[in-house]
């Protein structure tokens, strides 16, 4: 067991790391450390307080103040000015909740978050579990804080289990997951910000003093801000110095918070946004708040990376593909856009299954009326018309080709012009008296409702039961405006964001674990609603609605900062591209797609024959190097943000194999020939490249030099192989 209560202390360690909190004299819960392992027995959280402005509850001890002291879950309105974990309301107004420990419990393995998608353990010796109860006992509000421990992975889960234990209610307005104050000194953090089409740029500065938040308001967890902070000591990089990741299980309304006051003692929180939010609890009910997974790395932004892929891959992601080769597809949005025939559709497929391509997705408008995107979304009935037939006899065309079949939805939705909306123009989000924003000419469906979960579970259910469907495109176009439910009540409209995500996990436990042998990717608006809550049900995501090679680099870069190459939808389109109008050649496009879960998104059928005997020498690659790019450990070499080019590398677990990919992504004329270091390598095995032998040593410290010049989109795939 990885966890021990001494002294007053809990340590929470595995061989790399520690992380300490002190139960004081007064019951209440400090932070002591996070970090590298260490013993902490002779430790106690220093307790000093030189600030006369500052209130204290002990008159005979002035210096212990919460106000200054580093607080593990800090509650409002008491001593501490800083950002409370915690805010309440309670029936006779009261604000103000005093947390005091009770009691814990320690658990093998990590038990499950009722409703929400979580980390898991395949046996209880990959884990351990901390639960420590505090209660405030006059105001009958009781918070659990739940740590989860790996032995062999350095990283924790936290979550807060809030129960109501007063006989009559309490409104919860804030609820964070986690909230940790790290000791003063210099701080950077990073965090992934972006737009449609351009999401999760890298993004770094120095920790000021004040707060410095990141957030999403938009009803999903958005393109504009990824639910993921890093936090790093001054001079922490790619592979050195201490860094604390936080990212967020979690689909909806997030914030990350990096406070930084009086003492410089930061203080990082991260969980649901309470922006709009007020959660009600009867008697006797909880609220749990989304998991937060922290990892620690003593060695960099890299080694932080490979924790978190590593622990996302094999332990946040679930189902039959989990662990296997995505198959390549070949989708036909951009190649189409709404504008296909069944002939069109076979010619793509024709083509496809001659140059080895595994999957034909059918993207948008095979259904209701659907030949732009003002109409039908809502309307789950196959367009047998536009098909020229049904979705099986469809399906059953691709299986002769030799090609799996696939189907782009949109559940979340409902289109003005719709049946659906005929029928039920009250299921659309909407303010009573006022019609809805429109975003993409569509509404968005009322998923905290019963009624609304139900009948998606049916309708999709239905088509993938009536025909040989193996993929499933799960898409979510706008963000959410106009926020109200009439099936909720007055006081409980402050659930609902919270609610609608709550609705939607169940939609997809429902749908997915129905359809087991069916792989789901998960889209919105390309990267809309990229994080670990949707990777639970779906292991794949469509990275980005950019798919310029260029952009691509930035985007797969940032991307990679926590997600793993596995879960990143990567593929070749059209030149002009269709999004910057950049000219790439088909080979940088093919390289950089191979990064990831790659297919292909244009109209095969039109390409010269050299083009498509092009991809299929691709796709023999692909086939050949997907199993390291998706189980691989990867080591991030030149940083497209900070240089012009973009490089990184996979490296098998047994350290033979390795998959070098470099790419120019800002040319520049008459530049000395870039010399790139390896990562990740075994320096005493000996390494062939070109038929000449290496050792690790010398390609991790000398390097392999790119002998030519430095030219627009030049690209290298290279395969390293142990002899
Ligand atoms: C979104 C997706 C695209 C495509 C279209 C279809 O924009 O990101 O890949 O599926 O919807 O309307």
């Amino acid at each position: 067991m990885s966890i021990e209560f001494k002294n007053s202390k809990f340590h929470l360690f595995n061989n790399e790391m520690s992380y300490v909190i002190e139960v004081s004299p007064y019951n209440d819960l400090l932070h002591l450390y996070y970090g590298a392992k260490i013993t902490p027995d002779a430790l106690s959280v220093p307790c000093r307080c030189n600030n006369p402005f500052i209130p204290n509850h002990d008159e005979n001890n002035p210096s212990y103040t919460l106000g200054s002291l580093p607080c593990e879950y800090p509650t409002a309105g008491g001593a501490d000015f800083r950002s409370p974990a915690i805010e309440a309301e309670l029936p006779n107004g009261l604000r103000a909740i005093r947390l005091k420990y009770t009691g814990h419990e320690i658990l093998p393995g990590k038990p499950a978050l009722p409703g929400l998608p979580a980390v898991y353990t395949e046996s209880d010796a990959e884990a351990s579990t901390l639960k420590i109860i505090t209660e405030d006992e006059h105001a009958g509000i009781q918070v659990i804080l739940y740590y989860t421990i790996f032995e062999d992975i350095n990283a924790i889960c936290r979550h807060t289990e809030i129960k109501n234990k007063n006989n009559l209610y309490a409104y919860i307005r804030n609820a964070q997951s986690v909230s940790i104050d790290f000791p003063a000194g210099e701080y950077d953090y990073i965090h992934l910000s972006g737009a449609w089409a351009r999401e999760r740029h890298v993004e770094r500065n120095a920790v000021h003093k004040g707060i410095q938040g990141f957030e999403s308001r938009r009803g999903a967890s958005g393109h504009t801000e990824n639910p993921f902070i890093a936090l790093l000591e001054k001079g922490a990089g790619e592979d050195c110095g201490n860094v604390y990741g936080f990212s967020l299980v979690y689909s909806g309304n997030h914030r990350f918070v990096i406070e930084s006051e009086a003492f410089e003692t930061p203080r990082v929180q991260a969980g649901i946004n309470p922006f709009s939010f007020c959660y009600k609890l009867e008697e006797g009910e909880s609220l749990v708040t989304p998991e937060a997974v922290m990892v620690y790395s003593a060695s960099g932004l890299g080694e932080m990376s490979r924790t978190y892929h590593r622990l996302y891959r094999t332990r946040l992601c679930r189902g039959k593909y989990r662990d296997l080769p995505r198959p390549i597809l070949v989708n036909n949005w951009e190649g189409t856009y709404f504008n296909f025939t069944r002939e069109k559709l076979l010619s793509i497929a024709d083509s496809a299954a001659k140059i080895g391509v595994e999957l034909f997705v059918l993207d948008d408008g095979w259904f209701g009326e659907r030949d732009d995107d003002t109409t039908s979304l809502g309307d789950w009935f196959v367009n047998e018309k536009k098909l020229g037939g049904t979705i099986a006899s469809l399906a059953e065309e691709m299986n002769k080709r030799g090609l799996k079949f696939g189907l782009w939805f949109e559940p979340e939705m409902i289109s003005e012009r719709s049946r659906l909306y005929e029928k039920h123009p009250e299921w659309a989000i909407q303010i009573p008296g006022q019609k809805p924003h429109y975003s993409r000419h569509q509404f968005i469906l009322d998923y905290t409702r019963a009624d609304v979960r139900e009948y998606i579970v049916k309708t999709i259910s239905d088509v993938l039961s009536k025909a040989n469907i193996e993929y499933v495109k799960w898409d979510m176009n706008r963000n959410m405006s106009d926020v109200y439910s009439p099936q909720l009540a007055p006081d409980k409209q402050g659930e609902f964001y919270h609610r609608y995500i709550l609705g939607l996990y169940e939609v997809l436990e429902r749908i997915t674990s129905a359809f087991p042998d069916v792989l789901f990717e998960s889209c919105s608006g390309g990267g809309g609603r990229f994080d670990p809550g949707m990777l639970y049900y779906m292991p794949q995501c469509w990275t980005s609605d950019d798919t310029d090679a260029v952009e691509r680099l930035y985007i797969q870069y940032g991307t990679s900062l926590v997600y793993p190459a596995s879960s990143m939808g990567a593929h070749v389109s059209a030149v002009p591209n269709h999004q910057v109008g950049r000219i790439t050649p088909l080979s940088m496009r093919a390289a950089v797609a191979m990064n990831g879960a790659f297919g292909y998104e244009l109209d095969l059928s039109k390409l010269p024959e050299e083009e498509l005997a092009e991809m299929a020498e691709q796709i023999k690659l692909y086939k050949k190097i997907r199993g390291i790019v998706s189980s691989g450990n990867m080591y991030r070499l030149l940083d497209p943000f900070t240089s012009r080019y973009a490089s990184w590398m996979y490296v098998s677990e047994d350290k033979k194999t390795a998959l070098v990919y470099y790419a120019v992504a800002r040319s520049k004329p008459v530049q000395p020939l870039l010399r790139i270091r390896l990562k990740g390598l075994d320096p005493d095995l000996e390494y062939s490249i070109d038929g000449k032998l290496y050792t690790g040593s010398t390609l991790m410290n000398y390097g392999i030099v790119i002998n030519r010049d430095e030219h627009a989109y030049d690209n290298l795939l290279l395969e390293i192989h142990s002899v």
